[in-house]
């Protein structure tokens, strides 16, 4: 039987402020999965996609900056929750549209059924696409949806 090597992909999945109170924070709002439980679900698919995933969660502005800044050359595609920077932060956006790393933007929540001031992303315009209002499985979406956009690029 032929088996095909697929090339490998590496992706950055990046998790903004208070997303590390998962699990604890309005959970009605984002459930009760904690950070750890979804990043093993994503180590899971990731597995089940043949790619490789690196995690981080930041609080930071700056850092979560300097991070998309360092994926250059190291990762093909950025699936990223910015948690309330989304509504914020320029100073993202401009590092996003700066590496050229296509990027997928995730939410647990759908912020268009929640308050006007969650109804604009600064990030939008420059993510390939948007996934929101899934839970967990937003980012399991965002991990799909960025691999399979890489691999019929
Ligand atoms: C969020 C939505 C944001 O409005 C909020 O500030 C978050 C989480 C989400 O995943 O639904 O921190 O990004």
């Amino acid at each position: 039987m032929a088996t095909q090597k697929l090339p490998q992909l590496s992706i950055l999945v990046l998790h903004g402020p208070n997303l590390n109170l998962l699990g604890h924070r309005e959970p009605d709002t984002y459930g009760y999965l904690t950070l750890n439980q979804i990043e093993l679900l994503l180590f899971e698919e990731a597995q089940r996609l043949q790619v490789e995933i690196f995690c981080l969660q930041s609080n930071h502005e700056g850092v979560l900056i300097d991070t998309i800044h360092q994926a250059i050359d190291k990762y093909q595609g950025i699936v990223i929750n910015p948690g309330a920077y989304t509504h914020t932060s320029v100073g993202i956006r401009d590092a996003i549209a700066g590496v050229k790393i296509p990027t997928v933007e995730v939410h647990l929540s759908n912020i268009y059924r929640r308050e006007s001031f969650r109804h604009h992303s600064y990030i939008a315009p420059v993510a390939i696409g948007q996934i929101g209002g899934f839970g967990a499985n937003s980012y399991l979406l965002g991990l799909r949806a960025i691999v399979e956009y890489l691999r019929t690029q």
